[in-house]
Parts: C-alpha cells; sequence; structure tokens
C-alpha cells in the first residue's frame, strides 16, 4: 500500500502534531515490523519537522544500539546510563535537554545538536528502545513535543 503524508506547513507546532498523529497511526497500524515503523516514522518526523536528527536506538543487552534514523551518521552503541539517551533509558523517563554542552555526560555524535528530547519505549515496563531526537537549535523542545512524541511512540510499543 503507498502512503503518503499530508502537514501544512504554516500550522503551530501543535497543530503540526495533531495532523500528522492520525496519519502515523495509519501508517503503523498495518504493519507488525518494528523496525520498517521505526523507519517510516524517523522519516515522518524529518518531513514535518526538519528536525536535525530523529531516530532509535533499540536495547540489546546491555547496550542501546543504533537502529533506523534521519540525519548525520551517529554513534551506533551507547551503554546503560549514559548519555541523555541512556539516562532515559536507566531513568525510564522522558528527557529534554535544553543545551547538550552543560549535560554531564552527553555523547556528540555531532557538534552541531545543541538540545535534545529522548523518548523510552516500553514493554512491560521495561524500555525496549528510545526514540532520539536532536536540534541545532539551542532549547529547542518543550512539553508540547514531550506530549505529542509520547503518543507518537505509544503507536510503537507491543500491546500486551
Ligand atoms: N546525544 C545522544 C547520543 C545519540 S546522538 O545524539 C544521535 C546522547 O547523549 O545520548
Amino acid at each position: 500500500m503507498s502512503h503518503s503524508l499530508l502537514v501544512e506547513h504554516r500550522l503551530s507546532k501543535e497543530d503540526k502534531y495533531k495532523s500528522l498523529i492520525p496519519q502515523l497511526e495509519s501508517l503503523v497500524s498495518g504493519e507488525e515490523d518494528t523496525i520498517a515503523n521505526y523507519a517510516n516514522i524517523s522519516a515522518a518526523l524529518k518531513m514535518v519537522f526538519n528536525f536535525f536528527w530523529v531516530g532509535f536506538y533499540i536495547v540489546k543487552k546491555e547496550e542501546l544500539v543504533l537502529g533506523p534514523f534521519q540525519g548525520t551518521i551517529a554513534c551506533t552503541r551507547i551503554k546503560y546510563g549514559k548519555g541523555v539517551c541512556g539516562t532515559a533509558w536507566k531513568e525510564k523517563r522522558i528527557v529534554i535537554v535544553e543545551d547538550v554542552n552543560l549535560f554531564p555526560g552527553h555523547i556528540a555524535c555531532d557538534t552541531a545538536s545543541q538540545s535534545e528530547i529522548v523518548l523510552p519505549l516500553f514493554y512491560k515496563d521495561e524500555v525496549i528502545a528510545v526514540l532520539d531526537i536532536d536540534s541545532e537549535h539551542l532549547n529547542h523542545f518543550d512539553e508540547i513535543d514531550a506530549q505529542y512524541l509520547s503518543k507518537i511512540v505509544k503507536l510503537l510499543e507491543p500491546v500486551f
């Protein structure tokens, strides 16, 4: 089946998310392959918001391993508790970093990145992956992003 996205450029950030989410729901609902869905969600977020870097790290044993993403080449492995991604995994919470230069232990895959949001994906209360989004602008992410990106990662979590 072919899919395309329709989100008007002139909308506010919140309205873009509101327009995008039902379309993403339809995009992933017919596909059970996790990697395929992570890949399309990364592409959709890049297309609509033109984020500097957007992608997934997947929990494999004691590390996060790079998954589908859109952007510049990135670190392939992140240890539990390390960097922003490893912190979101360890603390099982959304982490918003207004200025990555001030975050102790931030992993700079690309020095152009200035701010970041990371959301964990869960299966039965365990983190199975994280969605990582980087911006080349300081203080780019806020509670609106956290609220709507949470709904997007929910679409990707396995159902019980
Ligand atoms: N900055 C992240 C590493 C991943 S890259 O940004 C793509 C971190 O500190 O976990």
